[in-house]
């Protein structure tokens, strides 16, 4: 596996205004050292020209599969294999609807087909076209295949309405297109070279991560000071390595990693609802830090003070276990990975918790110093076989080492 130092692009430019947008894209490839070929779209046509692209991009832009002195130059097979990585921006829904159904009758279409590369989308559309159950139906079929489709930005677009499906801004394309092809600096480690091979490509990776809140009353809640970061770090290094990654996050303050199907919650109860809803999975990595407790009554109107002095009694009742609950469903992941928070004898806890709770591994950390909310980890994966303590490190660089071992195991 080689990790490109300049990225080579092939980028496909569908119909649809943010199609400018791609122009601005084209430029942030070309100053951070990747070079672009752009394909044109009858309909990307109808929003910027030809010529802007190759003028941008310095390279030819192509807009026919019946140019025959390409054909023979430049074969469609040809261009959609010289590229690292094919961007299809804006990713319309027709775009993506006929990727998803494996049509080819235009240039753009026929080299997605033909293409050995990983693609990435990014879609752009009105927010009632992204949540049309065709288009969800179509961009989970696209995920399936190993396609990596950026959830669309929310905000104002420009029909006029508000809501999801406006393309994401171009720097965080940029970011996604490094992600992809190694250009990240974490990315040039060895354990980041899974970005480049996929070779969890086919298999369904549930991660669960963040605090989960419980209601008191209306504007009180119980939680704990998990962050999500490295729950958030595993989904994205999943979704590097080529699998279709479902990320239930609790209550947090963090973007979704590109490729990744999220679906929030709140509470501890929301949380088991969703990872149910979400299997069958191959891998499920339980990082979140699901409340113990939840208030037993969650009071319809705020609590107040009487004056009188007297404290309201806080009664608890115990959550669902959604890690336990798992590995005793017919429905267990294949791997089952569960996380322990611990502030003393780490080993030996995480040790008694993967018997207790029936996970195949503990990754068993410290939590008594700055990891929650932190940015680096040190952790201990305890397995069957034996316990293998890892160095402190960032969170996704702990992220990449945990997938590579899920790798390793499912081969
Ligand atoms: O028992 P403890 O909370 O320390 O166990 C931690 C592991 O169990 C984590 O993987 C966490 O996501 C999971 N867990 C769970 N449901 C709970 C409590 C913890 O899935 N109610």
């Amino acid at each position: 596996m080689t990790t490109p130092t300049h990225p080579r692009i092939l980028l496909i430019v569908g119909g649809g205004i943010a199609a400018y947008k791609a122009c601005e894209l084209v430029r942030l490839i070309r100053k951070g050292g990747g070079s672009v070929t752009c394909v044109l779209t009858d309909g990307g046509a109808q929003f910027v020209t030809a010529m802007t692209l190759a003028a941008l991009s310095e390279n030819p832009v192509h807009t026919t599969l019946w140019d025959l002195k390409n054909e023979v130059e430049m074969g469609h097979i040809q261009l959609s294999r010289e590229a690292d990585l094919v961007v299809v921006c804006p990713a319309t829904a027709d775009l993506m609807a006929r990727m998803a159904a494996g049509i080819a009758d235009d240039l753009a279409t026929t080299l997605l087909l033909a293409t050995d590369k990983p693609v990435l989308a990014v879609p752009a559309m009105n927010m009632r076209m992204w949540q049309h159950a065709a288009t969800v139906r179509n961009v989970a079929t696209l995920r399936g295949m190993g396609v990596t489709v950026l959830e669309p930005d929310e905000g104002a677009m420009a029909c006029g309405e508000y809501g999801p499906g406006r393309l994401p801004e171009p720097p965080a394309i940029w970011d996604a297109i490094r992600a992809m092809t190694g250009r990240d600096p974490l990315a040039a480690q060895p354990d980041f070279a899974l970005a480049d091979h996929r070779p969890l490509y086919g298999r369904h990776v549930l991660v669960t991560a963040g605090p989960t809140h419980e209601p008191i009353d209306p504007v009180r809640y119980i939680a704990n000071r998990s962050s999500g970061k490295q729950g958030f770090a595993i989904a994205a290094a999943a979704a590097d390595a080529g699998a279709r990654v479902t990320l239930v996050a609790g209550p947090v303050n963090l973007p979704t990693p590109p490729g990744v199907e999220r679906v929030d919650v709140e509470t501890a109860r929301e949380m088991a609802a969703a990872v149910d809803a979400a299997l069958p999975a191959d891998v499920a990595v339980m990082v979140a830090a699901v409340a113990d407790w939840r208030a037993a009554e969650d009071a319809p109107h705020k609590l107040k003070k009487d004056g009188s002095g007297q404290v309201p009694p806080l009664a608890l009742a115990e959550n669902p276990d959604i890690l336990a609950t798992l590995a005793r469903s017919p429905r267990r992941p294949r791997l089952l990975i569960g996380f322990a928070a611990e502030t003393q004898e780490v080993v030996t806890h995480g040790q008694a918790k993967r018997l207790r709770k029936g996970a195949d591994w503990i990754v068993a950390n410290d939590v008594s110093g700055t990891v929650m909310g932190g940015a680096d980890n040190a952790v201990h994966i305890v397995t069957a076989a034996g316990v293998e303590s890892l160095p402190e490190m960032p969170k996704d660089r702990v992220a990449a080492a945990l997938v590579e071992r899920i790798v390793h195991a499912l081969v």
